[in-house]
């Protein structure tokens, strides 16, 4: 069977997840969220002491990292563990980004997200997805929106919350993990050639929505 894949890159707080796993639902696609997979190898960093690039490449072998797809909702699992709902802090979140740029990281997931690509249909966000892991991916979507806009919506969303960081420490995080995704040496977050850019720093979530479903319609047809 000839699945179809669909890509969407871009930096960290852009939407990806959430408007990726809206369009996959609409469509009813997998929706693989690549992030979640370097989230849990950084869980693993952060819990066993060993987020160095010597560590990790000796120990990277015996990290088992699987997703499972519930009613079309992805789960990540580290070694047998569901971990879905301990990836999102903000110590695990800057984990992931450091070892998201060594060599032996990225090889060990590249494998297991080719073949999940090749078995079904999807829409796979991350950094890398139309420029090493699927090439050749029917439709490559590059989201993005300004820094300022993605920390003022990340604002938003965590101001209720207790221990809320400031505005300025999360704009300041958006920024570094940006300049780190943008310039490690490997697979670094970038446009591929041909990707369509999508900048939803003055759109509203429906509407990136239906702009890209439009955009993969128009593709498929
Ligand atoms: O999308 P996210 O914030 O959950 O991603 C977490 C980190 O993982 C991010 O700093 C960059 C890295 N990442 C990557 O290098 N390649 C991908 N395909 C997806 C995420």
């Amino acid at each position: 069977m000839k699945t179809i894949n669909i890509a969407i890159d871009g930096p960290g707080g852009a939407g990806k997840s959430s408007i990726s796993r809206t369009i996959a639902s609409d469509l009813h696609f997998i929706h693989v969220d690549t992030g979640a997979m370097y989230r849990a190898i950084g869980l693993y960093a952060v819990r066993n002491h060993c987020l160095s690039p010597e560590q990790m490449t000796d120990c990277i072998d015996s990290i088992d990292v699987t997703l499972k797809f519930i009613g079309g909702t992805q789960r990540v699992m580290l070694c047998g563990e569901d971990v879905t709902d301990q990836i999102r802090t903000p110590e695990v979140t800057m984990a992931a980004s450091k070892v998201s740029a060594i060599p032996a990281v990225r090889a060990h997931l590249l494998d297991l997200q080719k073949k999940i690509a090749a078995e079904n249909h999807i829409i796979m966000d991350g950094r890398d997805i139309g420029t090493v892991v699927l090439p050749d991916a029917d439709l490559k979507i590059y989201l993005t929106a300004s820094a300022k806009e993605r920390a003022s919506r990340r604002y938003l969303e965590l101001r209720e919350k207790p221990d809320c960081p400031t505005y300025e420490e999360i704009l300041r995080d958006i920024e570094q993990r940006d300049y780190d995704d943008m310039h490690r040496e490997i697979a670094p977050l970038k446009q591929a050639e041909d990707a369509v850019l999508v900048d939803t720093s003055d759109m509203g979530f429906n509407e990136v929505v239906e702009h890209i479903k439009t955009l993969i319609r128009e593709k498929l047809d």
